[in-house]
């Protein structure tokens, strides 16, 4: 860690967390496919993320991978259920890191927003009869609008239960040879929504007061940590504002990150948004770095930012500031899997093409 405060970083430095070195700052966000059938990756999912790394990027981390079938978003996100899972995402560890990228995955419960359709058939909570099912939540709280299902309020048991899954995914996701793992608290999905006060109401020891409300996402994150090897990385993606009054604001994101960076997390990953409908969020260029900058410096650990980050400038500037050590792109890794080495190009660095394609850059 001492490492990336006493080095003047940009975005083509390397990033060392714990045994594992990213080649540069660059990431590709997590971004679900919705084409995966059981939750099996297949061909899509594997030329997919084999290009996001050969273009040059220093991670890549694997969509929402669900924990449980009933975690999943849709019927088509990925899944790491069962040891068939873990094999065709072998596959795709082998050839991220063949490519010289460090293999990152997302692993997830999706809650109450479980069971929607794919987004390019309206994405609406599916019923049963359209192949949908039973959601989970800590409150009986619906979502609202295209998504009316009332979730279950977990017991005891369906959080013991949730806490397992996450700790069987990440063996998992170790046998598959993945060497950087994501814990998805973020955009209003199961974590997430213990987090916020607006979807927990809880009255047991899982709600409430802030350390009732964290208390699922930091003991889940001890009990993956214990099975993840200490020289590999442990993210975790939050959602570090709702956007809404009463809801989850930046100081308790602060809080958390150092709750968590005790329990040896070594990245938080600061998204926003997704907890609640009518959040009002005022999107625009870099509008979630501020909170990577507050996390990165009140709980002195690294973090990652996302979203509106398009420009190589404006990458580089990010990190040259110390406002985030990695930056995570999404829609422009889906415009262009080579944003990263154009982007080297364009701020005067090499980053060698793989060998079949020298003869064009
Ligand atoms: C198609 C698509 C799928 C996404 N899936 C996920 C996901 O699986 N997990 C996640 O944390 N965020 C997901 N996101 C959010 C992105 O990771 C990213 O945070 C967001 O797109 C903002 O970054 P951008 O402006 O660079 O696209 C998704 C976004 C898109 C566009």
């Amino acid at each position: 860690m001492e490492k990336v405060f006493s080095t003047s970083p940009h975005l083509f430095s390397p990033l060392s967390l714990r045994s594992v070195t990213l080649r540069n700052r660059v990431g590709v966000s997590p971004m679900c496919q919705y084409s995966a059938t059981d939750g099996l990756a297949n061909d899509w999912h594997f030329v997919h993320l084999a290009s996001r790394a050969v273009g040059g990027a220093g991670l890549v981390i694997v969509e929402a991978t669900a924990v449980a079938p009933e975690g999943r978003i849709t019927p088509g996100c990925l899944g790491i259920w069962s040891d068939q899972h873990a094999e065709p995402l072998a596959r795709i560890a082998g050839v991220i890191k063949h490519h010289g990228a460090v293999a990152g995955i997302q692993i997830a419960h999706a809650g109450r927003k479980a069971s929607s359709d794919l987004p390019w058939k309206g994405g609406a909570h599916l019923s049963d009869a359209q192949g949908g099912w039973p959601t989970i939540a800590p409150s009986a709280i619906p979502f609202g609008g295209a998504w009316p299902k009332v979730p279950r309020a977990m017991t005891e048991a369906d959080i013991s239960r949730v806490q397992s899954d996450f700790v069987a995914a990440a063996k998992r996701v170790l046998a598959a040879g993945f060497n950087f793992l994501e814990l998805h608290a973020a955009h209003g999905y199961l974590f997430s929504e213990f987090l916020s006060p607006l979807t927990n109401q809880r009255t047991d020891q899982y709600g409430g007061s802030f350390a009732n409300r964290v208390r699922l996402l930091v003991d889940t994150t001890r009990a993956v940590r214990a099975v993840w090897p200490d020289h590999l990385p442990l993210a975790v993606r939050i959602s570090a504002v709702d956007w809404k009054e009463g809801g989850w604001d930046s100081e308790q994101s602060v809080a958390l990150a150092k709750l968590l960076k005790a329990e040896g997390v070594d990245l938080l990953d600061c998204s926003s948004g997704g907890v609640v409908l009518d959040a009002k969020i005022p999107v625009a260029p870099g509008y979630q770095v501020p909170f990577a900058e507050k996390i990165r410096r009140g709980a002195e650990m690294p973090t990652a930012t996302v979203g509106f980050i398009t420009e190589p400038k404006q990458a580089d500037e990010i990190v040259r500031s110390g406002q985030a050590d990695v930056v995570l792109l999404g829609r422009q890794f889906l415009v262009n899997p080579y944003w990263p080495a154009h982007a080297a190009k364009a701020l005067g660095h090499k980053l060698p093409p793989p060998p079949q394609y020298a003869r064009a850059w």
